[in-house]
């Protein structure tokens, strides 16, 4: 017998997708993270291998295990995410789940930093470069559709459509952070925003969002032909 087979609305097309945190070194043995868990940006790469997508997962550090029937990519940095994200396209759709760093230190040490006794140093950053932009710009081999996600914790609507028009994405998945378990949680509740619509859902599992966004995204597939 096997697992039961469902409607594959996405055979025989590529989902890119990048999840997780990105860690930036401060030295060989210190980083800059944050509290990303991963869980639902696996939870679509699965969901997409499920609806019969050829998927390549880019995951940044995490405890949770790889998702069956995916590819993954195991990063540290943004910056090894980005080339690890241009290096899996072609793709019909590139969903951006991933909560990369904003910044990284202007000079990781190559030595672990030592107490000197004087003050503590301080850390020069530089922004890092945004994976999703890069990719929403591309005029070879931009996907189809691209989606992105924003995690605020206020104005949720307002601050997603302003980023909406900034990277050049097609729809962003809108989640708010603001109360407390959802990062690391097992619960989301999201908004779907694009320029001129905006879709709340329910709060659902992680596990329950990432199979009605892939058939959401299948449908818009569809629909661009
Ligand atoms: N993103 C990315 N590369 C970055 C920063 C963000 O690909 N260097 C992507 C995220 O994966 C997400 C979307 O951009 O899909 C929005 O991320 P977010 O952190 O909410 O937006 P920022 O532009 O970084 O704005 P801010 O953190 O200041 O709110
Ligand atoms: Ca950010």
């Amino acid at each position: 017998g096997g697992a039961p087979s469902g409607p594959k609305p996405l055979a025989g097309r590529r989902v890119l997708v990048t999840s997780g945190p990105t860690h930036e070194p401060i030295d060989p043995v210190r980083y800059i993270a944050n509290r990303s868990s991963g869980k639902q940006g696996h939870a679509i790469a699965a969901a997409a291998a499920a609806a019969g997508a050829q998927v390549t997962l880019i995951s940044g550090p995490v405890t949770i295990p790889d998702p069956v029937g995916v590819n993954t990519v195991h990063v540290e940095s943004a910056r090894d995410m980005l080339a690890a994200t241009e290096s899996a396209l072609p793709a019909d759709i590139a969903i951006f789940a991933a909560a990369v760093a904003d910044w990284r230190t202007a000079d990781a040490a190559g030595q672990k930093m030592k107490k000197d006794g004087k003050s503590p140093p301080s850390l020069a950053l530089v922004e890092n470069p945004d994976i999703l932009a890069t990719i929403a710009a591309r005029e070879i081999d931009r996907p189809a559709l691209v989606v992105g996600f924003a995690a605020e914790t206020q104005n949720v609507v307002d601050y997603a459509r302003a980023k909406l028009a900034k990277k050049g994405c097609d729809l962003i998945v809108a989640n708010d952070v603001g109360g407390t378990g959802v990062m690391g949680g097992d619960a989301n509740t999201v908004h779907l925003v694009t320029t001129d619509s905006v879709e709340t859902w329910p709060t659902l599992p992680k596990v329950d969002v990432a199979t009605r966004l892939v058939a959401h995204f299948a449908d818009l597939l569809a629909h661009k032909g």
